[in-house]
């Protein structure tokens, strides 16, 4: 692929003390150099979302731009995708440009995205960053819509040094089928999606290459804390999802159209803010970044050799 010159460098602005960026300058339609795509990965590190705005993009456009970050997830689920498999279509608008009734399962589905969750938990290597791409978004002066972020990594280091020591050792139980445990009304699994995403479980705390921890959570794919009762369990997960919820970790998105959002799956959590559905059509794309490994944690046997030896990186 050709690579275009970088002739000008995009102008990075933070957009909330806990985490974003917007990024302005660039047209993500074009081949980006090598560097470009670096800078990227090195501010995503940084911020954990950042808002690239005023793009327009094909599907087609999309997915090469998300190629040159690194391979693509696949989806497990049938009939929730058109055209690419590597492509998700978050909306209340059927491919045929039909305003879908909020009865209708595609719509429901996206009421489970409601709760805090990082995409693709449920699967035993997680996302690494999800792309999402504004089609039809809300007008400026409609309620709700938008997408609200949480920074795992701030939220680990708040919580008190009890509570750390409690959770250092427990894993937390992600489940695909979760999602139809709370909406009973939505199709259940096929036999295919079944054996694609069987549930896993992933340490609560996440260790990071660079040494730093996050907690590492969802609220949509579960809320069972395996090495301690299940009450139990259930209630510490009750507190921490009112733990990550504090506004000091969190920035809400308010969309525009055109807007290419990336956020990181590992250090931060996301939700969709409910907004009337039967009033705004809403159209989304989001293609995602397969994970590098699996989810490490302060006893996974990776991160104790690192720790043994500290000029392994
Ligand atoms: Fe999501």
């Amino acid at each position: 692929m050709e690579q275009a010159e970088i002739v000008e460098q995009p102008v990075v602005t933070r957009l909330n003390p806990a985490l974003g960026a917007e990024i302005t300058g660039i047209d993500l339609s074009l081949p980006m150099h090598p560097e470009q795509i670096r800078a990227f990965r090195g501010a995503l590190d940084n911020y954990g979302v950042l808002c690239f705005r005023d793009q327009k993009l094909t599907e087609q456009q999309q997915i090469a731009f998300t190629e040159q970050w690194g391979l693509l997830e696949d989806f497990p689920e049938e009939n929730k995708t058109v055209s690419a498999s590597t492509v998700y279509n978050v909306a209340n608008v059927s491919a045929q440009g039909e305003h879908l009734p909020e009865t209708d399962h595609r719509v429901i589905f996206q009421k489970v995205n409601a709760l805090w969750h990082t995409d693709s938990s449920y699967r035993y290597v997680p996302a690494y960053a999800s792309l999402l791409y504004g089609i039809e978004v809300m007008p400026d002066d409609a309620v709700g819509g938008r997408t609200g972020f949480s920074n795992m990594v701030l939220a680990y280091e708040a919580l008190p040094d009890d509570l750390k020591s409690r959770i250092e050792p427990l894993h937390m139980v992600h489940s695909y089928e979760h999602g139809r445990r709370m909406f009973a009304s939505l199709p259940p699994l096929s036999n295919f999606e079944k054996n694609a995403v069987p549930p896993v479980s992933h340490p609560l705390v996440r260790v990071h290459p660079d040494g730093r921890r996050s907690l590492f959570m969802t609220a949509n794919a579960g809320n069972e804390i395996s090495g301690m009762p299940l009450e139990e369990g259930q209630a510490l997960h009750r507190q921490l999802v009112e733990h990550v919820s504090r506004p000091e970790f969190c920035y809400f998105h308010k969309w525009k159209k055109g807007d290419l959002v990336v956020w990181d799956n590992r250090t931060t959590l996301h939700k969709a803010e409910v907004y009337d559905m039967g009033r705004y059509r809403r159209v989304f794309r989001r293609t995602t970044l397969a994970g590098e490994g699996p989810v490490l944690g302060p006893y996974s046997q990776e991160v104790v050799a690192r720790a043994k030896c500290p000029s392994v990186k």
